[in-house]
């Protein structure tokens, strides 16, 4: 990124490095995660006006803990540690850490908080307040030149600095909403210790990426696979304001798609946007090939390489010059601080075009965004509140909703229920509380009775979670009254269906999804 002004985020491993970028994205400041394994050559060409240390799971003391080269204190660079990160930096620059012999020096959670209010990070704040904690090993001796700027009741510098060199620590984590006032002490660092102005906004970011789409792509073609999720609708929206007609869009509907859902993303897209939009409809194709399959894994294998046939196909007839496009977003391709840095982590978004198409390059046009920033782009640019807004959808659609074998009848059956649980969920105001929720068709027949006959027919189970990352789910609290309403109108309105439950399972054990 050719940005004027950037912080770099130093990845010691932590669970929070994330969430640290995207606060400090938030105060309008651009920021990049680099792993603690980066070169201090990159560090200086980058010339960062400030530099964040993060936490991390390690003692200073572990053998394998993460260090850093001293050298990068005497860059004149101001440096705020956080949690590892300030013992890091108290220990390199000769304080003393010491290490936890039992659990009596530990921290975890929220913790009364003591702050020095002359300190420029918690200047204006109040004198005491909740810190979010999360340490075995203490700080018990601050390096010379440095002052204890906070404390609590265990920790006896819970925060330290010194301001001549610019270098500040928080043995608690600021990035989290527990901490109260914590983004406004981010703040502080970046705009009171590093100077930073604050140029990072979306409105500009769309002009500049414009600008370079523009200059990049000259007269040339574009051509990017839509599927109606957040980041390739975003990345759709920005090529389409900056190349027009020159941007063409190949959507392919499997026939796995929630109801009505191909038809929205076309008419979206042809009717908001100028651009070229075309739209494969292959849904008797796939159902062909899933005929029979009933193992999970298989169905995902077949339908994911008969997309990119049908896909790359089309590509090939028609479109297989100028660029391609893709929605990367910054999340993808972010290193980890967790050691091995060579590898970049591989995801759905990141395509391998095939060795006989011959582009003239990849366009990446979100791939330094996060995703909160992709749809504030998104909201910008004009794409409909509920596509910006989307849940996330599994590239195999309702193949992997439908348990077993996957047949155009069972499609229809689960694309109506579903659109009921959507529809119920809407209009309740529920669907923006939950993370994800959808109905399953397990494809079990149990025994009912409507009016006076007995029936025979299918069980729809309706799956809701509420979770930040999708590692962990919590099974969502749906109020009574709302899923009573739904498996009424679902057994009333979609033929074939007596039954309905509820999934009450977390994650783990459970996953999200039942396939
Ligand atoms: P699980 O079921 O693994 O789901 O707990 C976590 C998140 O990932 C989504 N998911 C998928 N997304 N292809 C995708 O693009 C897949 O095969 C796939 N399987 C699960 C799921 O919807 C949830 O958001």
């Amino acid at each position: 990124m050719d940005n004027k002004e950037i912080v770099i985020v130093l990845d010691f491993g932590g669970q929070y490095n994330q969430l640290i970028a995207r606060r400090v994205r938030e105060c309008n400041v651009y920021c990049e995660i680099l792993p603690y394994t980066v070169d201090i050559k990159k560090v200086k060409e980058l010339s960062p006006k400030g530099i964040i240390f993060t936490g991390g799971p390690n003692s200073v003391y572990d053998e394998k803990s993460p260090h850093y080269s001293n050298e990068i204190f005497k860059l004149g660079i101001p440096i705020l540690g956080i949690c590892y990160g300030c013992q890091l930096m108290a220990y390199s620059l000769g304080g003393v850490v010491t290490p936890a012999k039992d659990n009596s020096s530990s921290e975890y959670g929220k913790t009364e908080t003591f702050y020095n209010t002359d300190d420029v990070l918690f200047n204006g704040l109040s004198e005491s307040g909740t810190s979010w904690m999360s340490h075995r090993d203490y700080i018990s001796k601050v390096p010379d030149g440095f002052t204890v700027t906070a404390t609590t009741a265990v920790c006896p510098a819970a925060a330290m600095a010194c301001p001549e060199k610019k270098l500040y620590g928080v043995q608690f984590h600021p990035e989290v909403n527990h901490t109260d006032r914590g983004t406004e002490m981010l703040r502080s660092f970046l705009y009171n210790v590093c100077g930073c102005k604050g140029e990072w906004k979306m409105e500009s970011f769309i002009d500049t990426t414009v600008a370079k789409l523009r200059d990049k792509i000259g007269n040339k073609g574009v051509v990017l696979g839509l599927s109606g999720g957040v980041d390739s609708s975003v990345a759709a929206a920005l090529l389409s304001k900056a190349v027009g007609k020159q941007l063409t869009c190949v959507f392919v509907d499997q026939g796995l798609m929630r109801k009505d859902e191909g038809d929205f993303v076309e008419e979206t897209f042809t009717k908001l946007f100028d651009m070229n939009f075309v739209r494969i409809n292959c849904q008797d194709e796939f159902l062909l090939k899933l005929k029979g399959v009933c193992e999970p894994e298989e169905k995902r294998k077949i339908i994911g390489t008969e997309f990119y046939k049908v896909f790359w196909n089309k590509i090939r007839e028609n479109y297989g010059t100028g660029y391609f496009a893709q929605g990367t977003i910054y999340p993808d391709r972010i290193e980890s601080g967790k050691g091995d840095a060579a590898k970049i982590k591989t995801h759905h978004n990141q395509v391998g075009i095939p060795e006989d198409i011959d582009f003239e390059g990849v366009i990446e046009p979100l791939k330094d965004l996060f995703k909160d920033e992709v749809r504030a782009v998104g909201e910008k640019l004009g794409l409909p509140h509920k596509l910006v807004w989307r849940q996330p959808f599994p590239g195999p659609g309702l193949g992997v909703r439908v348990i077993g074998e996957v047949t155009p009848e069972k499609v229809h059956i689960l694309q109506e229920a579903d659109a009921i649980l959507r529809d119920e969920m809407d209009k309740c105001g529920y669907s923006e509380q939950m993370s994800q929720f959808f109905a399953v068709l397990p494809g079990v027949k149990t025994v009912g009775v409507m009016g006076d006959a007995r029936t025979y027919d299918e069980l729809v189970a309706i799956r809701a979670v509420t979770t930040d990352d999708f590692m962990t789910a919590d099974w969502a609290k749906i109020p009574y009254e709302i899923l009573g309403r739904v498996s009424n109108r679902i057994i009333n309105e979609v033929e074939h269906v007596n039954r309905v439950v509820y999934d009450i399972t977390s994650k783990p054990p459970g996953t999200v999804e039942w396939e």
